[in-house]
């Protein structure tokens, strides 16, 4: 029924104003209807198959929202109501960020795939703080992507949120951000989780990129590996150039991501089979779900489907996983 509306007549009518603005009406929408209303409508009810252990830490499904999808916790509530396990809010950098000038986002209809130059716009980490604090979610099904342009920033960033969320997502990987590439680095990745190890215990994921070169991955991972309760996130979107963006780069994500996310996952997992490891990058169906979990990914992020299924997709692999 969701899929039926959505894909015949809310997708038609979206898809006829540009990304941002319909990203805006749809986000403005999810703030803005009350928590109850809304679930008596949509709420998904879990069975108890789906549920999955994160870092000791109990989702009630492997497949949430990947980042930068409600960038400044306006719709989680309702992605988590939806039947998402968890949602990862952000990137967030302490102070509020225009991002790139516009345009900055598009849409591939025909490849079902979206290419974006946004750099981080976000209310910054306080109001975003506030908002957590206003209207919680359930810390076990939160994660949050923090990043900064110096270790410190970042630590300072992470602990911030340490109260509202069960991980933290380490952004180094935009490909949109170029302060961030100086992090991509086994000397940078050991110092910042060295550095936050010192005062905390919250369990880190490190949002890695698409790699050219597959074994810089073995490199990268060991150093995460040496410190508790580290993961990574297997990976940010691919990088482009376009030049329909006014910085003329940016990332690709979407359905042809697929494969990549899957050969990364395979080989990484082989390397480390004891790490922790969160799949993202053109998710899209019920099978490729399966087969990135059986394949050794612990939990999955999905974005741009959410764009082109609409939210049954996510009813649609909760389903499939319970059988
Ligand atoms: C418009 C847009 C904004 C994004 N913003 C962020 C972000 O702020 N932080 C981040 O780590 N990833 C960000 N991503 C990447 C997604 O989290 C995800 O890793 C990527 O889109 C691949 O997954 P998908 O194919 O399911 O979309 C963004 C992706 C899109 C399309």
């Amino acid at each position: 029924m969701l899929n039926f509306l959505y894909k015949y007549f809310l997708r038609k009518i979206l898809f006829l104003l540009n990304p941002e603005t319909a990203h805006k009406v749809v986000e403005s929408f999810l703030y803005l209807i009350p928590n109850k209303l809304f679930n008596i409508f949509f709420k998904y009810n879990f069975s108890k198959d789906t549920s999955t252990v994160i870092f000791g830490n109990n989702v009630p499904s492997p497949v949430g929202i990947a980042a930068g999808l409600d960038k400044d916790y306006k719709s989680t509530p309702k992605y988590l109501s939806l039947g998402f396990g968890f949602s990862v809010v952000g990137t967030t950098m302490i102070n509020p960020r225009k991002g790139n000038p516009k345009p900055r986002l598009i849409r591939e209809k025909s490849k079902g795939e979206l290419v974006n130059a946004l750099s981080f716009p976000s209310d910054g980490s306080y109001k975003i703080l506030n908002r957590l604090k206003n209207y919680p979610s359930p810390r076990e099904r939160i994660i949050i992507s923090v990043s900064g342009t110096s270790e410190e920033e970042i630590i300072e960033n992470l602990l911030l949120f340490q109260d509202f969320c069960f991980a933290v997502e380490i952004n180094i990987s935009s490909p949109n951000t170029t302060d961030l590439k100086k992090f991509v680095n086994h000397n940078s990745i050991r110092s910042i989780l060295k550095k936050s190890r010192k005062v905390t215990n919250l369990p880190i994921f490190i949002k890695l990129p698409r790699l050219l070169e597959i074994e810089y991955y073995d490199e990268l991972i060991k150093a995460t590996q040496e410190f508790d309760q580290v993961g990574v996130v297997l990976c940010n979107t691919l990088p482009v150039t376009d030049s329909r963006l006014s910085v003329g780069n940016g990332g690709r994500s979407g359905k042809s991501l697929f494969d990549s996310t899957l050969s990364i996952l395979k080989y990484v997992r082989k390397s480390f089979p004891e790490i922790t490891i969160l799949c993202s990058g053109g998710i899209s169906s019920p099978d490729q779900a399966k087969m990135l979990l059986e394949s050794g990914a612990n939990a999955l992020q999905i974005y741009t489907a959410l764009i082109y299924e609409g939210p049954g997709i996510i009813k649609e692999i909760n389903d499939s996983l319970s059988y």
